[in-house]
């Protein structure tokens, strides 16, 4: 259980909302911005029963896992700060736990192979006005409860083990820090997105309009869109999607 005392001492200047369980704190972020949130709140929670994902998805939200909303007051494109959530949850991580995590295209992090966060960053619009963004992420901490169509896919940081080693607060409050401060600097956090970025430099496939295609990932642009070459030699921009690294060059980065 999220302790909010603990948390509120470590981000005194944030208003904070956290839950047992909730449906999404995306869906709680974006409501509470709607009626005044204001840049850097946060909504956590301990589960989540309607864990959203990207494109479309749900994203599996047990116990065990770390489940934040932050409410961000910022012009930026999505892309732009999903790939400083990316970083910023890497650092986070790394500072927490010592462990290195990979960052698959455009928005996962992935530890040993199998993805252990996800994030969804989302516009908030009242009518024509953009009142800012809502970034989601849900970082898998311990346990292995995953249903067996997730099993092969995801995992969490420590999946032998009941508890964390380290505070969940500390945690939360790293990564609050971390994509705040970045914020400031866009897009400084790419040399690190790319540096960690197990997608680029790769043969990949992605499916179109029911099609498989075949390419290689040359670059992130700044936007988090990805630059790819086609068999054919043409260059082309994906701005969003969801792309596989071909098996063979995957073996090399396990
Ligand atoms: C993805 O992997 O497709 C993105 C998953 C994002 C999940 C997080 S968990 C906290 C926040 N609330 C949600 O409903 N979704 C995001």
């Amino acid at each position: 259980m999220i302790d909010i005392a603990r948390l509120q001492s470590l981000i005194p200047s944030s208003a904070l909302r956290v839950y047992e369980e909730t449906a999404s704190t995306n869906r709680d972020a974006r409501a509470w911005l709607l009626e005044g949130a204001a840049h850097g709140d946060l909504v956590l929670a301990d589960r989540q029963t309607g864990g959203r994902g990207r494109l479309g998805r749900s994203f599996f939200s047990p116990e065990g896992g770390l489940y934040m909303s932050l409410v961000l007051k910022t012009d930026a494109p999505a892309g732009t700060v999903t790939t400083l959530c990316a970083v910023a949850v890497r650092r986070a991580i790394r500072k927490a736990a010592g462990i290195e995590t990979n960052i698959k295209w455009v928005n996962d992090l992935q530890y040993r192979g199998k993805k252990v966060c996800g994030i969804l960053c989302e516009n908030v619009w009242s009518g024509n006005e953009s009142l800012g963004m809502i970034a989601g992420i849900g970082v898998n901490v311990f346990g292995n409860a995953f249903p067996p169509e997730l099993a092969d896919i995801a995992s969490s940081l420590y999946p032998d083990q009941s508890t964390a080693p380290f505070a969940m607060e500390q945690l939360a409050a790293s990564i609050w820090e971390e994509i705040l401060s970045g914020l400031g600097c866009l897009p400084a956090h790419m040399a690190e997105y790319r540096r960690h970025c197990i997608t680029l430099g790769k043969a990949i496939y992605f499916t179109e309009n029911g099609q498989t295609i075949h390419a290689f990932a040359l670059d992130a642009e700044d936007d988090g869109a990805l630059r790819i070459r086609l068999n054919d030699g043409s260059v082309r921009i994906l701005a969003a999607g969801e792309v596989t690294v071909r098996p063979f060059d995957a073996q090399t980065v396990l």
